[in-house]
């Protein structure tokens, strides 16, 4: 029986030594300890062994069992290790070869001065929100106190898709929307698209606007006049002149016009502010007393001041741009020039 416990440990250690891999290994381990396996077979074996045998044989067959299973567990490190080895050889990375160029876009000019404006005016305490794109009249003019037949309607030449719908023409708009939802006092702005039927060379059907709307007590077109100089300086630079006209719309009174030192020639005259030195960027004004008692605001303790950006014409500025249209042609070769 010794004999035959030392053939099948020789018979087994040859396997296991001429494993090549981990699957030979594997056919190795089935061979001993399988079902069928050599190991397996002598301990069902037992029962054709003298009882006064069984412990001694018992035993061997134990220590065999161990053997084995440390030839194994070594050979399988050993075959582990190796394979580890290979695959770091092989798998080396080269970390001096040139990389594959990873192409960046840009911001859209429009997307980016929103971006700008909207960090500005969230550092002043402003919430941005948003309005819908497709207005009833009653937002877009009858709650900003522009009547139905009344003249001021003719400012702005309107996209109706029907008697009361129609493509807003002014972000003024989302102030009625957010007064009748808000209780005072609030600050919020709003960025979006507009619509108007205009077009050349700075004018675009599409547009958009940037709309700011301020709520509270005591408030005035000093407070007003403080938090534009602000922005004006914050976005075009601090040493940027800014100028106040007297102007006219019906949701604002008094209402202003505001203009800038030309950011291209410092108030000397070139072909972009046409020879002036100022550029005219917004309308703006004390929120007129009827405008807040339509929404529901009381205008005895409340007053409010607004302004309106036109985005387009700021995005112009600041990259140079002489024609409106790039900005919708999404022509790649402008946008690349943005980067
Ligand atoms: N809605 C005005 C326009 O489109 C701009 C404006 C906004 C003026 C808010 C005053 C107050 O021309």
């Amino acid at each position: 029986m010794n004999e035959e416990l030392k053939r099948i440990k020789d018979e087994l250690t040859n396997c296991i030594n001429q494993a090549l891999n981990l699957k030979e290994l594997g056919e190795a381990r089935v061979k001993a300890f399988g079902k069928t396996g050599l190991i397996s077979a002598l301990s069902k074996n037992m029962r054709d062994v003298p009882v006064e045998d069984r412990p001694k044989l018992g035993s061997a067959i134990n220590v065999l069992r161990s053997e084995i299973e440390e030839l194994l567990k070594e050979k399988e490190n050993k075959l582990e290790n190796e394979e580890l080895e290979r695959k770091l050889q092989e798998e080396k990375i080269d970390i001096t070869e040139p990389s594959i160029k990873v192409e960046l876009g840009a911001y859209h000019p429009i997307a980016d001065v929103i971006d700008r404006l909207a960090d500005i005016c969230v550092n002043m305490g402003f919430t941005v929100v948003e309005g819908p794109e497709i207005e009833s009249d009653y937002y877009n003019f009858e709650a900003m106190n522009i009547p139905k037949n009344h003249p001021s309607r003719d400012m702005q030449d309107t996209f109706f898709i029907s008697e009361d719908i129609l493509l807003r023409s002014q972000t003024s708009a989302v102030q009625a929307r957010e007064m009748e939802t808000r209780k005072p006092p609030f600050k919020i702005i709003c960025p979006g698209k507009t619509y108007r039927n205009d077009s050349d060379a700075t004018h675009s059907p599409i547009f958009h606007q940037l709309e700011g709307l301020v709520v509270d007590e005591n408030i005035s077109m000093a407070d007003l006049k403080a938090m534009l100089t602000i922005l004006m300086k914050r976005l075009y630079g601090e040493d940027t002149k800014i100028r106040f006209r007297p102007s006219f719309f019906p949701f604002t009174e008094p209402s202003i016009e505001v203009d800038v030192s030309c950011p291209n020639c410092h108030g000397q005259g070139c072909n972009l502010c046409k020879g002036s030195g100022m550029l005219e960027l917004l309308g703006a004004g004390v929120v007129n007393p009827k405008v807040l008692e339509i929404s529901g605001i009381d205008s005895k303790k409340y007053r409010g001041f607004a302004f309106g950006f036109g985005l387009d014409r700021t995005a112009m500025i600041l990259n140079s741009i002489s024609n409106i249209k790039n900005l919708y042609r999404n022509d790649i070769r402008f946008l690349e020039q943005m980067k």
